[in-house]
C-alpha cells in the first residue's frame, strides 16, 4: 500500500507541472517563484532543525561497546572505537561521513533450520555509498549551469565522468551508478519482507523523488533534448537574483526542476536530515572518556546530602550507649 501511495504522490506532482506549465503557461511560477520559495524553506528548515538539535541536552558521554575505552595503563585502549581524544573522534567521524563505517558493520538476521543466524550484509552499504557519491558528483557537475564561466574543476569532472565516451552526448558513469544504486535500495526495501514491513511512505517517497529527478535528468540529456542555453540563462538569472524565464525550455526541464524543489522543501522535515544529523550524533562526536573524567550532569538540582559521617555524628551517643560499632570514636 505504502509503495503505491508514495508513487501516486510523485505522479500527482508530475501532473501538477503538466497542468501548470503545459496547460496554464505558468513558467514564471515554476521557474522562479517556486524555486526561490523552496530554497528559502530549505535553508530556514535546516537551520531551525539544527538549532533545535543543538539545544538538546547531552550531559553524558555515550560510549559504544565496540572497543576498549581508555582506563588503566596496561589495558590497551582503542582510540577509534572509544576515542579518548579529539584525534580519535576526528578519525571516527571521517570514516563515518566518508565511508559509512557503521553501516559497513550492518548484519542481517535470518532463521535457518529453526535457528537464528547472523550474516554479513554489505549490499546496503555498497548501494548507499554508491548512491551518495554519484549524487554528490552529479550535484557538483550541475554547477556548470549556474556558473559563468564554468569553473575548470567542473570541466575536469565532466571529462572524468564521460571517460568511456560512449554515445553522443557521452554517457556519464555517475548516471548509471546513480540510477542503479537507487534502484537497488528500492528493490531491497520491497523484496526483503522484514524491511518491507517497517517501510513507510517516508521511506518510499524520497526514493521515488530521487528516481524521478534522475530519470527526468537522464531523459533530458540523452533522449528529449532541451535548450541548454535557455536553461543556463534561467539558472544564472536565479543565482544573480535577476530571474528571467527564456522561451523554449522544454516541459521535461520543468518537471526535473520542480521535483528538485519538492526535494528541497521536503528535506528538513524528513529522514534526509541525516546529512546534518550525522555530525550531531553523540555516539560519534563525543570523546568517550567517562573512565578518565567524571562527567557531572550540569543541571542536576542541588541535593542536600546527609553523609554517613554526619549521621554518625548525630547519633553517636545513642549508638555508643547501644554498643554499636562507630567509625569515629
Ligand atoms: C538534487 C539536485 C539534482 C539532481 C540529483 C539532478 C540529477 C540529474 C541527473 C542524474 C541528470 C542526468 C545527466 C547528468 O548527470 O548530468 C541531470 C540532468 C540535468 N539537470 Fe539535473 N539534477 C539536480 C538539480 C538540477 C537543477 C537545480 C537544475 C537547474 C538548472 C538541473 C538541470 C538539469 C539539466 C538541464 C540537465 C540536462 C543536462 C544535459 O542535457 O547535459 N538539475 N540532472
Amino acid at each position: 500500500m505504502h509503495v503505491i501511495s508514495s508513487l501516486f504522490i510523485l505522479a500527482l506532482l508530475i501532473g501538477l507541472v503538466f497542468l501548470g506549465v503545459g496547460v496554464l503557461d505558468l513558467q514564471y511560477l515554476f521557474g522562479v517563484i517556486i524555486p526561490y520559495a523552496a530554497i528559502t524553506l530549505f535553508l530556514a528548515g535546516v537551520i531551525l532543525k539544527v538549532l533545535k538539535w543543538a539545544g538538546a541536552p547531552v550531559p553524558f558521554r555515550i560510549p559504544t561497546t565496540c572497543g576498549q575505552q581508555k582506563s588503566l595503563s596496561f589495558i590497551k585502549a582503542d582510540n577509534l572505537e572509544a576515542p579518548h581524544n579529539i584525534w580519535g573522534v576526528l578519525g571516527r567521524m571521517i570514516l563515518e561521513v566518508f565511508f559509512f563505517r557503521s553501516l559497513f558493520r550492518n548484519t542481517k538476521t535470518e532463521i535457518k533450520d529453526e535457528k537464528i543466524v547472523y550474516g554479513s550484509d554489505k549490499l546496503l552499504w555498497a548501494a548507499g555509498l554508491a548512491f551518495h557519491y554519484s549524487f554528490l558528483f552529479i550535484f557538483l557537475r550541475h554547477f556548470k549551469f549556474f556558473a559563468e564561466p564554468v569553473p575548470q574543476l567542473m570541466s575536469i569532472m565532466q571529462k572524468l565522468d564521460g571517460f568511456f565516451q560512449i554515445g553522443v552526448p557521452e554517457l556519464f558513469l555517475t548516471d548509471i551508478v546513480f540510477i542503479g544504486a537507487v534502484t537497488v535500495l528500492f528493490i531491497r526495501r520491497v523484496v526483503i519482507p522484514q524491511v518491507r514491513y517497517i517501510s513507510l511512505p517516508a521511506d518510499y517517497f524520497p526514493l521515488y523523488l530521487i528516481l524521478g529527478i534522475g530519470g527526468t535528468g537522464i531523459c533530458m540529456r540523452y533522449f528529449s533534448k532541451v535548450d541548454i542555453v535557455a536553461i543556463k540563462q534561467l539558472a544564472t538569472g536565479l543565482i544573480s537574483l535577476n530571474p528571467i524565464v527564456p522561451e523554449g525550455i522544454g516541459i521535461m526541464f520543468f518537471i526535473h526542476f520542480f521535483l528538485v524543489c519538492v526535494l528541497f522543501v521536503y528535506f528538513p522535515f524528513s529522514k534526509l536530515m541525516h546529512f546534518a544529523g550525522v555530525f550531531m550524533s553523540p555516539t560519534r562526536n563525543l570523546i568517550n572518556n567517562s573512565r578518565v573524567k567524571r562527567h557531572i550532569n550540569p543541571w542536576n538540582p542541588e541535593v542536600k546530602v546527609h553523609t554517613y559521617a554526619e549521621w554518625e555524628d548525630e547519633f553517636r551517643e545513642v549508638m555508643k550507649d547501644a554498643g554499636m560499632p562507630l567509625e569515629k570514636e
